[in-house]
């Protein structure tokens, strides 16, 4: 038996909702998951990391206490996280801490992504060697700094045979082509849940539409969703990557502005969930020749989603990566924890078909135990 390599992922994505926790044991072949944790985001911290996310002006008081107690928060993600498995931090190789991005701007004159939830805290208060900032040396690199995940997605999802999409559905939406006989390509194809999660908040005030159960009860309000399709996102060229910068409340209050008639809030909620389904389709069809499609991240949780896209990509098998071995929950934890491990090898990756990065770099910085 190969010696173990267990490694930690921790992210929380674009939806803010918890910290994903998983550990693994990455020793070739392949990714075993061992124990998972979702480690919630309580309103107070959420509503702070909101604020940083909403381009408001903030005093650097708050974005630094935030950065810390993000790391407090994620650090602890990590030590239940070992109370589940039973296994002590010695054990472990390394921590793989994606953060909380709270400004994505790759295309700006000095492009930068920002991801807090302080590596130092993490390492401090876990014992665990913490690898963390991955995006931005992709950035330095010349690449968006995102999408990240295809590069697991690659590693492990692809077919010799077939030619397959993975589509992540988190607050936004990534698809990673996986194609036989060429290199992979991936992008982020527009909003995945973030524009309902907002709508929902607003006019539910809950976090989410539950399977999707309200977007389901609604009708697509067709002038509405043209106007929402010809925002300037969705044409353009690869590579491209996006956040809550852009698509977040504001955007969807200017573009019902614009449309000059009031739609019933359940109509609207249906109405951005065929957004995210039919930019994923029309993405998917762009790049053509798909045959097997595999979703991951929250959005998987989403009859209606789910349903949608397996409407509009019929005859094509539409299921989740638990197909392929992995629940969809937890994907994008098990890419930290990954992409971690060949920051510890000293291995450089090549993102230039998910982020257009101009040479293979090696991802993120250690913070030793
Ligand atoms: N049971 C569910 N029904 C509908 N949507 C869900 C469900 N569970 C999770 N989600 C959606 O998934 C989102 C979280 O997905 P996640 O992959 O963690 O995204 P991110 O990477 O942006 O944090 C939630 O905000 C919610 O919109
Ligand atoms: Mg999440």
């Amino acid at each position: 038996m190969s010696k173990k390599a267990l490694y930690i992922g921790l992210i929380s994505g674009t939806s803010i909702d918890a910290v994903d926790a998983v550990l693994v044991d990455l020793a070739p072949p392949s990714p075993a998951l061992i124990a998972t944790h979702s480690h919630p985001i309580k309103g107070r911290l959420r509503a702070a990391i909101m604020k940083l996310c909403s381009g408001d002006v903030i005093k650097l008081q708050e974005l630094g206490a935030t950065h810390i107690e993000l790391g407090e928060v994620f650090a602890q993600a990590g030590l239940n996280l070992l109370d589940i498995a039973k296994i002590d931090a010695a054990e472990v190789v390394a921590i793989g801490s994606h953060g909380q991005t709270v400004w994505h701007e790759p295309d700006g004159d000095k492009p930068f992504t920002l991801q807090i939830g302080d590596a130092n805290t993490i390492a401090q208060l876990t014992g665990i060697t913490t690898v963390a900032d991955f995006r931005g040396r992709d950035i330095a690199a010349g690449g968006q700094g995102a999408p990240l995940a295809p590069l697991l997605h690659h590693h492990r999802f692809g077919s010799a045979h077939a030619s397959r999409a993975v589509i992540n559905i988190g607050g936004i939406s990534n698809i990673t082509f996986l194609r036989p006989k060429n290199s992979a390509i991936a992008f982020d194809s527009g909003p995945g849940n973030v524009l309902m999660d907002g709508w929902t908040a607003k006019h539910k005030g809950l976090n989410f539409d539950e399977n999707g159960c309200w977007a389901r009860e609604g009708k697509t309000h067709k002038e509405l969703l043209a106007i929402l399709q010809q925002d300037a996102y969705f044409e353009k060229t690869i590579p491209k990557s996006t956040g809550r910068e852009l698509f977040n409340s504001a955007w969807l209050e200017a573009k019902l502005k614009s449309l000059n008639e009031s739609v019933k809030p359940v109509d609207v909620q249906a109405t951005l969930a065929e957004l995210t389904i039919s930019s994923l389709v029309n993405a998917l069809e762009t790049h053509g020749g798909v045959e097997e499609i595999f979703v991951c991240g929250g959005g998987a949780h989403n009859q209606t989603l789910m349903e949608g896209l397996k409407r509009a990509l019929a005859p094509r098998r539409v299921s989740t990566t638990e197909a392929l071995g992995i629940h969809p929950d937890w994907v994008e934890a098990i890419a930290f924890a990954w992409i971690a491990k060949q920051t510890m090898d000293g291995r450089a990756l090549d993102t230039s078909g998910y982020t257009g990065a101009k040479a293979p770099a090696v991802l993120g910085a250690i913070y030793q135990r």
